[in-house]
């Protein structure tokens, strides 16, 4: 799987438009994102969304797996799309609400089988009830892999015992989610994909965007480089089994995200992102 993938959250830009016109957008750039040789899509059934009031809320359209079926169906065959289920407009599904879910993005990414799926939790204590439901569905065949999002230390070790967890994602970029510097290590150490989210947009979070750093400034200033691309850059010096899943409207910056897997942060730079904390 290449480092850079693509995460589909944005597709719809990440200020509130919608309208046909913004889907046929939204399907020429998939095309090219398939074009330029990315093998990864993140998406979810909420997908797009975006920021609506500022810090952790988000507005979902609901139709990023729809449009992806209709941009790249029949899948090339070395292409992995993730999905996420948990997230419900009615708070976090019960684990007998998963198996839903599940068909339903099976049904809108016109799929047999779901490549990966990542349970997305939200403050549950224990996540065996519902890792344990998706990993029935992988024993019947509706899933390939499983992944858990959002998640702490334990709750990996809860979910290996139940079944293998092949991909964690959770929040990190430079100086923010550093809190995941422990499980991005550990997932690095059990052969584990740590998968940052809000790797470009940091603590702009929902609302999107890249957050202004000097220490960033300065570092892609010295390597004609943007900030996205220091940030991605930085992302993936973690460890080998970091893969990063940007989010962008624009072909641009899809092209631009793509060639931060080239950019040679020294030493020096390193240290210097490395010493941002949140
Ligand atoms: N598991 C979870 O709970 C969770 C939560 C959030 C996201 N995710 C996944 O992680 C992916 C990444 O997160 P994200 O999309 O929210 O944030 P992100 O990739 O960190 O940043 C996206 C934001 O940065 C901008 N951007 C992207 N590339 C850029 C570039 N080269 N130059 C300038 N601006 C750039 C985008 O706007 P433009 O459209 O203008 O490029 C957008 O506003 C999502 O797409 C989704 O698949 C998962």
């Amino acid at each position: 799987m290449r480092r850079i993938g693509f995460g589909a959250k944005r597709l719809a830009g990440s200020a509130p438009t919608d309208g046909p016109d913004v889907r046929e957008r939204a399907i020429a750039l998939l095309r090219r994102v398939v074009e330029l040789g990315v093998n990864h899509i993140d998406t979810a059934a909420f997908y797009p969304s975006h920021g609506a009031g500022g810090g952790t809320a988000f507005e979902s359209l609901d139709w990023a797996n729809d449009v992806i079926r209709q941009a790249l169906a029949p899948y090339p065959r070395e292409l992995v799309i993730a999905t996420k289920v948990g997230p419900t407009r009615n708070g976090l599904a019960r684990p007998d609400e998963l198996r839903g879910l599940v068909e339903a993005d099976l049904k809108a990414l016109g799929a047999d089988t779901l490549d990966l799926v990542y349970l997305r939790q939200h403050r549950l204590e224990s996540i065996a009830e519902h890792f344990g439901a998706l990993a029935e569905l992988q024993a019947k065949g509706m899933i390939r892999q499983l992944g858990i999002s959002n998640v702490k230390v334990a709750h990996l070790h809860e979910a290996r015992e139940i079944a293998p967890v092949v991909a964690v994602q959770n929040r990190y970029s430079v100086g923010f989610g550093r809190a995941n510097d422990e499980i991005l290590e550990l997932c690095g150490e059990l052969g584990i994909a740590f998968v940052p989210f809000f790797a470009v947009t940091g603590e702009s979070r929902e609302a999107g965007g890249v957050p202004e750093s000097d220490v960033v400034q300065e570092i892609a200033a010295r390597h004609g480089a943007t900030e996205a691309q220091v940030r991605l850059a930085w992302t993936l010096s973690r460890g080998r089994h970091v893969l990063a899943i940007p989010g962008t409207s624009s072909e641009h910056h899809l092209e631009q995200n793509l060639a931060a897997a080239d950019l040679p942060l020294s030493p020096d730079d390193l240290d210097a992102l490395n010493s941002l904390t949140d």
